[in-house]
């Protein structure tokens, strides 16, 4: 089974102004160029958690879930073969840019390349830095954060996670939004009907969760101070009861910076349907 959103990787123009925003505003540490340009972005123990190619889609191009390992990796496999799902095996060129042990990919029903990893790099013993004065970040058995992405069959796509990859629905939101998790973070990925969603990519954000609510604050500094646009003003979910601002990356989408999620209890979890997006604030400033 999958246990948590292990790595998330965009295709951009400019990888250094990523480098920027990433590291001066958000926090992340930079922990690597690659050879080819691509910029590896650090946020826990482990070396990366977002990659950032220099290939000029400005959008998502994966996105990595990992299980425990390789059993449970050709468990996965079986799974997604029985169920009719085309799958392709790692090459040793992927393995060693993503710096993990092995993986297969294939494509969700919408289109998006989603692979299946296990044994990323572990940097325990050089701990994680912030790039800028903060606390750091809540991640580890959690995994990354969340990214919200545009579908065009919003019910295929949900009865793929639940019944394929093994994803538990958490919620719906407003407007047809579904939320999926696969631990106690509220959601891991979210997805949305293409014609709701603003701008053009089809990831619509990508959360990270900082530890303090002063992160967020510093981080709504440095927005201003380094020209980076803020999408939406501060606010708060009803569902996963995430306070947060969001800001415009290089790529056009968003980062969505939140802090105090709640985590979900597996016992007492029920399903519900939400009609409306946020208990406060979440102006729309852009
Ligand atoms: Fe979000």
């Amino acid at each position: 089974m999958i246990t948590q959103l292990g790595y998330v990787a965009f295709g951009v123009k400019d990888v250094d102004r990523w480098e920027t925003v990433a590291s001066q505003v958000v926090g992340l540490a930079v922990s690597d160029r690659g050879s080819d340009g691509t910029l590896y972005l650090r946020m826990d123990q482990y070396h990366h958690r977002i990659l950032v190619h220099p290939s000029g889609e400005d959008d998502i191009v994966y996105l990595g879930w990992l299980v425990r390992g390789p059993s449970e990796l050709r468990q996965m496999r079986d799974r997604l073969v029985s169920a009719g799902v085309e799958v392709a095996d790692g090459t040793p060129e992927e393995v060693a840019v993503r710096k993990i042990r092995d993986l297969f990919s294939f494509r969700d029903p919408a289109g998006y390349r989603m692979e299946i990893f296990y044994g990323p790099l572990d940097r325990t013993h050089e701990p994680f830095r912030p790039a800028r004065a903060m606390e750091g970040f809540k991640a580890g058995r959690l995994g990354l954060g969340h990214v919200v992405l545009k579908v065009e069959d919003r019910d295929a796509v949900e009865r793929f996670y639940v019944d394929v990859l093994g994803l538990t629905l958490s919620d719906y939101g407003s407007g047809k939004l579904a939320f999926f998790r696969c631990n106690p973070r509220h959601h891991s990925i979210a997805i949305m009907p293409a014609t709701m969603g603003h701008g053009n990519s089809r990831i619509v954000h990508l959360m990270l969760e900082a530890l303090s609510l002063d992160d967020l604050g510093t981080s709504m500094d440095l927005c201003e101070q380094h020209g980076v646009k803020m999408l939406e003003t501060l606010g708060k979910h009803p569902n996963d009861l995430t306070t947060s601002f969001y800001l415009e990356t290089p790529s056009g989408f968003g980062i969505e910076y939140g802090t105090g999620g709640r985590e979900i209890d597996e016992v007492n979890w029920e399903v519900r349907s939400y009609d409306k997006r946020d208990l406060w604030g979440h102006k729309r400033l852009a």
